[in-house]
């Protein structure tokens, strides 16, 4: 009987260690179980898939692991619908994009989420190896446009958390289609001349947070495109780069609008704008409103306070340059430093839809170590506390 007793404990001990030493996890799927390599040449597509694949079809909560080493990647989907929705990336190394920007450029994504539902991806580095399509796209002729590093694609509930993302053909992130995404402790990095490569570009989403973020590229820092609701961005330094940017609105004829977004607690360093709306100067149902900008510092910033309307490159199909985006609650609250140019506040809003309703509060911005100066048109709106340059609302 004591006997008995004394062995079903043993078993049960023997059990216990088994488990919390983690070798019998069984739902977590280790990409080199999967014919993965870390030399960072072997192509590692397949045993990714692999590996998520299993994560997918589990029915229980289930993390993809990918440990130190260099993972060489083509382009990749990682698919839903999964069978459970709460599916862990953890990745300690580096994926690789291919060194020839042929073998993706076209297809627009190299690592693409797509109908996932509660992923979250926790470290890693990502390397697009863009350099060759840059130097491509400065020199003219016949590139291919590039794929964005990694997209989020008609998912929900996502974490994106202590990734570092560099040298991206395309974009660098691109959350589309998306709803409650939360990207924290991100890092971007790509040169400041590197064509088209927005740090993190958000449309036709509901419910994003980027949180305490560090990006500097070539493109837009964080963009943001038609179909945005929900959005805040806090405790983000940029630079360089074409700073925050919403927008470009207006260029479809019917197209969603932008609304409450947060941006808040935010530096500026070096770059070609600071805040900014932008849009086509072309027919549109768009709009842009309930918009805040509070808490940014600037430092040698070309355009630290812009609305422009009359975005145009090809100069075709722009009557009169006139936008159909109509801007309105929009506020600046506490905005200070300095300015690259002499102009460091321009509204120039849409002749038939005026902006409206746009709110100064605390601005102080200097050009040279004088006040900066402001310039309006088709602009209204009210000012308060400290101002400078002086409102020309
Ligand atoms: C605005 O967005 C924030 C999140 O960024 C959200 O908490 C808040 O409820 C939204 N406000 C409205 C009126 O929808």
């Amino acid at each position: 009987m004591e006997q008995t007793t004394s062995c079903v404990l043993f078993l049960a001990f023997v059990l216990l260690v088994f488990a919390s030493s983690g070798v019998a996890d069984p739902l977590t799927y280790n990409v080199l179980n999967y014919g993965a390599k870390s030399d960072g040449d072997f192509d590692s597509t397949r045993a990714f898939v692999a590996a998520w694949t299993l994560a997918c079809g589990s029915i229980k909560p289930a993390t993809v692991y990918v440990p130190p080493g260099r993972f060489l990647l083509r382009g990749v989907v990682f698919r839903g619908q999964c069978k459970n929705n709460a599916i862990v990336f953890r990745i300690d190394g580096t994926l690789v994009a291919p060194s020839d920007y042929k073998v993706v450029g076209s297809t627009g994504n190299w690592i693409l989420f797509e109908h996932v539902s509660g992923v979250s991806v926790y470290g890693g580095l990502l390397d697009g190896q863009g350099t060759g399509l840059w130097t491509c796209k400065r020199s003219g002729k016949g590139c291919p446009g590039g794929a964005t590093s990694l997209g989020f694609s008609n998912s929900k509930n996502i974490v994106i958390r202590g990734l570092t993302s560099l040298n991206s053909q395309l974009y660098h992130i691109v959350i589309d289609g998306c709803n409650n995404v939360n990207v924290d402790g991100v890092s971007v990095s790509a040169s400041g001349n590197s064509p088209n490569t927005d740090g993190i570009h958000v449309q036709s989403s509901t419910g994003v947070t980027i949180l305490n973020s560090r990006i500097g590229t070539g493109d837009d820092c964080v963009s943001v495109g038609p179909g945005t609701n929900n959005l805040w961005i806090e405790n983000v330094a940029c630079g360089p780069g074409h700073g925050i940017s919403i927008g470009s609105l207006g260029k479809e004829a019917e197209e969603p609008g932008v609304q409450n977004v947060t941006v808040k607690t935010v530096t500026f360093t070096g770059t070609q704008n600071g805040v900014r709306i932008k849009s086509w100067g072309r027919p549109s149902s768009g709009f842009a409103r309930n918009i805040l900008f509070q808490h940014a510092i600037m430092t040698d910033v070309e355009n630290p306070i812009v609305i422009d309307q009359h975005y145009c490159p090809d100069e075709k199909n722009c009557p009169g340059l006139v936008s159909g985006v109509k801007i309105s609650d929009v506020t600046y609250q506490d905005i200070r430093g300095t300015s690259a140019t002499e102009v460091a506040v321009k509204f120039d809003c849409s002749a038939s839809y005026p902006c409206r309703d746009i709110r100064m509060e605390d601005v102080k911005l200097t050009y040279r170590n004088k006040p900066a100066e402001a310039s309006c048109t088709n602009a209204d709106g009210t000012a308060s506390g400290l101002i400078q340059p002086s409102s020309c609302l």
